[in-house]
């Protein structure tokens, strides 16, 4: 099957699906174009359902989900807030939390050891001062979180596009 520039998607969307004979064509379960267009233009900006609040009951409870392509961690911090965190290390970008569920003070990177605390905070870098001659700002180096992050009714749905409309707006009247 031909593969069509994101440019010519825009130009092509009106082929993709028959009204009339209310049928859709194959292309859409299957051509990377368009599921790359689904990544950026849904998953990347829309709010998002991640997970339930009962998953998180105490402090220290985290999940582990997804957002599109994006893995993330989703936690509880000490003061109750619920945080939702990309699961990769600012170092090399290893995947940080590798269990499903779980209750954790912190999350240590297996690659080279960094350490995070529950706000995402990097707490702790192996060898800090021989490594970084003490010129590591641990303070720019936390876990990036969702930018936007509500509960609904014991839900909890996040955002990646930081310009994104409140939640309570893309809910609408739904
Ligand atoms: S990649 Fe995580 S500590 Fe190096």
């Amino acid at each position: 099957m031909e593969r069509l520039s994101l440019q010519q998607m825009d130009a092509d969307w009106s082929k993709l699906i028959d009204l009339e004979s209310r049928t859709v064509s194959p292309r859409v379960f299957v051509d990377p174009a368009i599921y790359e267009i689904e990544q950026e233009r849904i998953f990347n900006r829309c709010w998002l359902f991640v997970g339930c609040e009962s998953q998180v009951p105490n402090p220290g409870d985290f999940f582990t989900n997804s957002m599109g392509e994006e893995p993330v961690i989703v936690t509880r911090a000490e003061d109750g807030k619920i945080h939702v965190f990309i699961n990769s290390c600012r170092h090399r970008g290893s995947r940080v939390c590798r269990i499903e569920h779980g209750n954790a003070r912190s999350f240590t990177c297996p690659y080279h050891g960094w350490t995070y605390d529950l706000r995402g905070k990097l707490t702790g870098v192996p060898r800090l001062r021989e490594a970084y001659y003490g010129d590591l700002d641990r303070d720019q180096w936390g876990l990036l979180e969702a930018p936007k992050v509500e509960s609904y009714c014991g839900l909890i749905f996040a955002c990646l596009d930081s310009g994104a409309q409140s939640f309570e707006s893309y809910l609408g009247n739904a």
